[in-house]
């Protein structure tokens, strides 16, 4: 069923893909809290939709999201913070988005903005991207993950000197320690790289897909060990999918696979 959103852009550009604009433009997209259910209600529409198989979401080319809402924060109470768990309802998309959610990020990802940016499965930036965790410079941390997820993806001693001093970086810098996986031009590549991708992994097996991002996942929180034997476990698995026999028999047979997704 067609929903409407007042926060958020929702469509289908691509075959499989489903993409999600964020549209706060007065407040370069600051992620208050109807923001964030729209969002999750966007995204739990796209998982369960089979047409679906990847999303990318973006912002305008002036923000991605300039952080959670400042205005909205500022008078809160920690028995309110505590009392409603506040950012909890933002661990929607890394924790039961099954299909893979790719970022665009062109403009600000400041704050909550980055670590948005930072939950998505893939990030791709374009050069002038503006990223950073500044919550330092409003006397209080990173509360969406931030100093987690950017201390694993880039280490951390330059993770610790960016969330003390809340200097921001760029998108090339992003790229260039691994942060993102691409850097472009201009906004407009940056989007269409990121629709691209998403359609490449749409046409694939949504049960391979949903597998892999599962394992890849996996990875961050299990030693190598554990994980490899996890992965091996799922890998032993898609045996019993009609994929996995129509991908291996398309491979002898010359033939472009048909999936069937089950
Ligand atoms: C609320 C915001 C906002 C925010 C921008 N706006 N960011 N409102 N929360 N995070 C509003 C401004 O108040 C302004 O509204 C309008 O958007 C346009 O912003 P300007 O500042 O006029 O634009 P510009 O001069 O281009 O500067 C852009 C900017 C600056 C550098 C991105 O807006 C900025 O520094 N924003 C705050 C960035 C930040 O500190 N983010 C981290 C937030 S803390 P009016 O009504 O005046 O036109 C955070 C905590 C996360 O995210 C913890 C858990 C999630």
């Amino acid at each position: 069923a067609e929903k409407s959103y007042e926060y958020i852009k929702v469509s289908t550009p691509r075959a499989g893909v489903g993409l999600i604009e964020l549209h706060r433009p007065k407040a370069l997209n600051a992620l208050f809290t109807p923001l964030i259910h729209e969002l999750n209600t966007a995204l739990k529409t796209f998982d369960r939709d089979a047409s679906i198989g990847a999303m990318v979401i973006t912002g305008s080319h002036k923000a991605f999201a300039a952080g959670a809402d400042i205005k909205e924060m500022s008078t809160k109470t920690f028995a309110e913070a505590y009392g409603d768990d506040f950012i909890e309802s933002w661990s929607e998309l890394p924790n039961t988005i099954k299909k893979p959610v790719i970022a665009a990020v062109n403009g600000h990802a400041l704050g909550g903005g980055c670590e948005l940016a930072m939950m998505c499965d893939i990030m791709y930036v374009s050069e002038k991207a503006n990223l950073g965790q500044p919550e330092i410079k409003l006397g209080v941390i990173p509360g969406a993950g931030g100093s987690q997820r950017l201390t694993r993806a880039i280490g951390k001693s330059k993770a610790m000197e960016l969330i003390l001093t809340g200097r921001n970086f760029s998108g090339r810098e992003a790229y260039e320690w691994g942060l993102a996986a691409k850097c472009f031009e201009t906004a407009e590549e940056c989007l269409e790289g990121a629709l691209g991708t998403a359609e490449t992994v749409a046409g694939f097996s949504r049960i391979a897909v949903k597998a892999c991002k599962e394992v890849v996942n996996k990875s961050q929180e299990l030693g190598i060990r554990e994980g490899v034997e996890y992965e091996r476990r799922v890998f032993h698995g898609l045996f019993g999918s009609e994929d996995q026999k129509i991908g291996m028999s398309a491979f002898a047979k010359k033939e472009k696979a048909q999936w069937t997704h089950r």
